[in-house]
């Protein structure tokens, strides 16, 4: 009889030589039974939303291609990945996440962000965290550091603080600053009066400022979600943002909800988000992803699957356009266990890309829309 049992390759993957399914033979012992054994390896596959391509920091790498190749040097996915989007963090021209987003309506920047490792069950989140540049690390701390998965606010900067990161007074950029004081003089000083009419002065004053040019529309609900596979199989992931531009302060978005802007699960695949992140603390939307994915749906499948949970539970009018669609767009990046991906939007409209990185090398491309036209309809 011939028993079987799986290898799992963790050491660094020879590129060239990768293929999905490996087996051999090793040489029976006296008297025992040959084993046979099966070398499982995937191909690595880093996803992002389209910051992971568009941006640098001044260096030479994007997001997608550093946490690639972290991941092919074998460095652990996780950590890959959170380099990765280190570098939009960092990078004062992204205007959607870390230092130098658009900050909140009280002109401090208010950073979330959530991380999880597939193969360890294991992760960490924080929201409303101001003055660390780099907030997926202290979503990273609070995973390895803490029985828990969401720190907030005062108590997330002072975890943070305890943790040896860098407290800074302010990480508005003098462009992030100017675009907020053209925010504050373009809304209805006494928009607070009215819920509903500030609802539509300060959503309508944002998109105002889409049209002009002067920000993008990734920037007014920036953010940037990598998901990535390693050779092994292991999957894991990261969203990190400044949220919704000119939010009330503690507003919390998507993006640090476990099953909203992100969700693993090692044994089937990873999912995040990006865009009007209420959509998705609604619908719970990676989660949804990640279960469709379970059902054997691909990843493209899933992702409509959420587009479309979304479409139907919008149905407040204040949110709708004229032909009684959503009015924003929400995109999703989903990946398998098998190492195949998608990425796919509301609308094919604003940010209409998505960034992927694999063996053959970094690439942007077009994500695939459940809806035609655009959110403004
Ligand atoms: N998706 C980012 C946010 O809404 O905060």
């Amino acid at each position: 009889m011939i028993t079987r049992r799986d290898f799992v390759k963790t050491a660094s993957l020879s590129l060239a030589a990768a293929s999905p399914v490996a087996a051999l033979a090793r040489p029976a012992a006296a008297g025992a039974s040959p084993e046979l054994l099966i070398r499982r390896t995937v191909r690595p596959v880093v996803v992002s939303d389209y910051s992971g391509w568009e941006f640098k920091n001044g260096g030479t790498e994007n997001a997608v291609q550093r946490a690639f190749r972290l991941i092919t040097e074998g460095r652990d996915v996780l950590d890959s990945i959170i380099a990765g989007v280190n570098i939009p963090e960092l990078d004062p021209l992204e205007t959607g996440i870390g230092y130098g987003a658009l900050p909140n309506a009280a002109g401090v920047v208010e950073l979330d962000a959530s991380c999880m490792h597939g193969p360890k069950k294991r992760a960490g989140a924080v929201a409303s965290l101001q003055g660390v540049r780099t907030p997926s690390l202290v979503a990273r701390a609070v995973m390895d550091h803490t029985d828990h998965h969401l720190l907030v606010g005062a108590g997330a900067q002072q975890f943070a603080r305890q943790m040896g990161f860098k407290i800074e007074e302010d990480l508005n950029t003098e462009n992030s600053r100017r675009l907020w004081r053209e925010w504050k003089r373009r809304v209805d000083p006494e928009h607070w009066l009215d819920p509903n009419r500030r609802e539509s002065r300060e959503m309508a004053a944002g998109r105002s400022m889409v049209r002009d040019g002067l920000i993008g529309e990734g920037s007014f609900w920036g953010t940037i979600n990598c998901n990535a596979i390693g050779p092994n199989g292991d999957l894991c992931g990261v969203t990190t943002t400044s949220g919704l531009a000119w939010k009330i302060p503690g507003r919390t978005g998507d993006s640090p909800i476990l099953g909203a802007g992100l969700y693993v699960d090692n044994e089937v695949g990873a999912a995040g988000s990006t865009g009007r992140g209420e959509a998705n603390l609604y619908n719970l939307s990676s989660f949804l992803i990640v279960e469709a994915m379970r059902r054997g749906l691909s990843p493209k499948e899933a992702g409509m699957e959420a587009l479309k949970r979304i479409r139907a539970n919008t149905v407040e009018a204040r949110l709708l356009n004229s032909k009684g669609n959503p009015n924003f767009n929400i995109r999703f990046f989903a990946l398998n266990k098998r190492g195949e991906y998608a990425g796919v939007a509301m609308y094919h409209a604003g940010e209409t890309k998505y960034a992927v990185c694999t063996e053959n090398g970094a690439q942007a491309i077009e994500l695939e829309p459940l809806l035609p036209g655009t959110p403004e309809d």
